[in-house]
């Protein structure tokens, strides 16, 4: 599985690119070498912030006591802001407005977010939604060196930015439940909305067959599965760009490409996670609803 070599190349249309691994990119090539053109804005800013943070912190003082913790920190994330893929962040908008309506009216309960890429969603959703409790996850294999700062830059503008977060852990949605990681599995049965983005084109067919069978086992009864990605509809590509795009993706990694919604709906269904509808997005995008019976 090489989800990192698509991630970090522009596709002709960046949104299918693969948004979250970019920054994965960046970060490890930070680690490798000196200097990451990007990445290093991403520095700058936040050495600036740092900086002015502590010029100023005499005279904001006192402000500061009387400003909440919800309204500062998203500011320090956003100072971190270019860490994110463009189409990840012009997507969230429209995905959120989509997340509202599949929420219990309170608004509460847990998330658990497959590959979160770069928190981009996590940070989003959790600031709009705080009465969630997110649980971001990324695939990071066990023996890749980086594993632990891959976990940290989400938890920069997830866990240590937001209350609403909890640290990033390690999930290879691939892996049958019982190897999920013991805070998910410990949850099981409890989960508000499993959702996940962007992944299920960019992986083996075998990845998302483990998402459907782990939302099987974390969803709550009536508890929504939401994933938001590019599919086909009747066997058939809805773009002549998408199908130009899984035709690319698939002379990539015969594994990978455009997964049909029958398909995924029929697998689901194995879990007891039922199909509701899939709703047009931006782009040429669906999100699929699916409820845990
Ligand atoms: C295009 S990125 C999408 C990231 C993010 N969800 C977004 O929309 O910005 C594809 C993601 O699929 C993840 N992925 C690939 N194989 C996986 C696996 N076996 N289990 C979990 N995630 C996987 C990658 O790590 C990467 O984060």
């Amino acid at each position: 599985m090489q989800p990192r070599q698509l991630c970090g190349t522009p596709a002709a249309e960046d949104l299918r690119g693969s948004p979250t691994a970019r920054p994965r990119q960046l970060l490890q090539r930070t680690l490798e070498a000196p200097l990451a053109k990007n990445y290093a804005g991403g520095a700058a800013a936040a050495i600036a912030t740092v900086a002015f943070a502590t010029v100023g912190s005499k005279c904001r003082r006192k402000h500061r006591k009387i400003r909440s913790r919800s309204r500062r920190l998203p500011r320090r994330a956003m100072a971190n802001d270019d860490r994110h893929h463009p189409s990840a962040k012009r997507n969230r908008g429209p995905i959120l407005e989509a997340l509202r309506q599949e929420l219990p009216e309170d608004g509460a309960g847990f998330v658990l977010e497959i590959a979160s890429g770069s928190g981009c969603h996590a940070e989003h959703f959790a600031s709009a939604l705080p009465k969630l409790q997110w649980q971001p996850t990324e695939f990071v294999p066990r023996d890749q060196p980086t594993r632990a700062a891959v976990l940290q830059e989400i938890d920069i503008v997830g866990a240590k930015a937001l209350p609403n977060v909890l640290p990033a852990l390690p999930l290879d949605a691939s892996a049958p439940w019982e190897e999920w990681p013991p805070e998910v599995r410990t949850k099981a049965g409890h989960f508000t909305m499993v959702y996940m983005s962007n992944v299920t084109h960019i992986s083996p067919w075998k990845v998302t067959c483990g998402v459907l069978a782990g939302a099987g086992q974390a969803l709550a009864k009536g508890g929504r599965l939401v994933i938001y990605g590019p599919f086909k509809v009747d066997g058939k590509c809805t773009t002549q760009s998408n199908a130009d795009f899984d035709e690319r993706l698939r002379s990539q990694d015969p594994e990978w490409g455009y997964r049909d919604i029958a398909d995924i709906a029929a697998e689901a269904e194995k879990h007891g996670v039922k199909f509701l509808q899939r709703q047009e997005m931006p782009a040429n995008n669906f999100i699929l609803t699916f409820e845990k019976q």
